[in-house]
């Protein structure tokens, strides 16, 4: 069945069946990854575009590496040295790439709604790359694809999300994608990260860590954007650390083989304590292979999803 939406820009309002077959067409991509030969026929002729407001490593080099992987042909707008700098708007930006009529265009931008603005305005499918505090689609998907590895379905698995959820894009696209697939999930984090209209999520909220511990399938810890205790949200690293940050004491405390995830980038010692991300119950690495996985899904199935992938 071919999918029918242009574009991918927020998780919420995706349905269970197509947030999993999203999922399911990661599978064979991954396969595809681990191959001698990582090139595929099927978006030859096929142009993709990055284009990133803010700054990246693992969401644009991924976005780069699936594209290739699916034989597109790839470019990145350099925003530092392009005509954003003299002044030019967002839309005209986007209206000279759309003269270069690319297939899709991935966009990462500072301002919530940046990715629908730009979707509504061109021919390109467009995937949102992270949106102001918005939403971070892809992001969510490869963190459910790496729990359904290791967890199967997600249906009724605790899930734990700990840090600044206020700021948080990763946050808010996790919420609607396991929410939607059944997963119980409890938001953690001090009242001043929290935003206010926290209530109307529909999961769990606590401000204290070790009483939510018991039992939990996945600890999520999110980036603490250091800059936010300048703006007196945090009274000290050090303070937030003792409180949210995952240590192997209160690792103990889940009584099960937790699993540890972070979207990256991590302060090591901060929002994870540094030997735990090295461990064996950390996911972290392969978050990132999988989010090469889930975006070459994505790209598939936005170009219609129907020839055939994997031969
Ligand atoms: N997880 C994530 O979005 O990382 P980057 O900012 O490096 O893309």
């Amino acid at each position: 069945m071919a999918w029918t939406r242009k574009d991918l820009l927020h998780i919420e309002g995706l349905t269970p069946s197509e947030i999993q077959r999203i999922l399911n067409t990661a599978k064979p991509m991954k396969e595809i990854m681990h191959r001698t030969v990582k090139k595929l026929p099927t978006f030859r002729g096929k142009s993709v575009v990055n284009l990133f407001f803010e700054s990246s490593t693992r969401t644009r080099s991924s976005f780069e590496t699936a594209a290739k992987i699916l034989g597109a042909d790839t470019s990145s707008l350099a925003v530092a040295q392009s005509s954003v700098n003299k002044g030019e708007t967002l839309l005209d930006t986007v209206r000279t790439l759309q003269a270069m009529n690319p297939d899709i265009v991935v966009i990462r931008h500072a301002n919530s709604g940046a990715a629908h603005f730009i979707a509504k305005e061109i021919r390109a499918g467009v995937i949102n790359g992270g949106d102001g505090q918005h939403e971070h689609p892809t992001q969510a998907l490869l963190d459910l694809y790496t729990m359904q590895e290791h967890l199967g379905s997600v249906e009724g698995r605790k899930i734990i999300i700990v840090g600044d959820i206020l700021h948080s894009r990763v946050a808010r696209s996790n919420v609607w994608a396991l929410k939607t697939l059944g997963a119980e999930v409890v938001l953690v984090g001090p009242p001043t990260l929290l935003p206010l209209e926290i209530s109307s999520w529909g999961v769990k909220i606590s401000h204290n860590l070790d009483e939510e511990l018991k039992g939990a399938d996945v600890i999520m810890a999110l980036r603490l954007q250091l800059e936010r205790q300048e703006k007196g949200l945090l009274p000290s690293l050090r303070e937030y650390t003792q409180l949210y940050g995952i240590t192997r004491e209160r690792l103990q405390k889940t009584e099960k083989p937790t699993l540890i995830m972070h979207p990256g980038p991590v302060n090591r010692g901060v929002e994870i304590e540094s030997s735990i991300i090295n461990s064996s119950q950390s996911v972290i690495e392969e978050q990132v292979t999988n989010g090469v996985a889930v975006r070459m899904a994505v790209m598939y199935l936005l170009m219609g999803g129907t020839s055939h992938v994997v031969d």
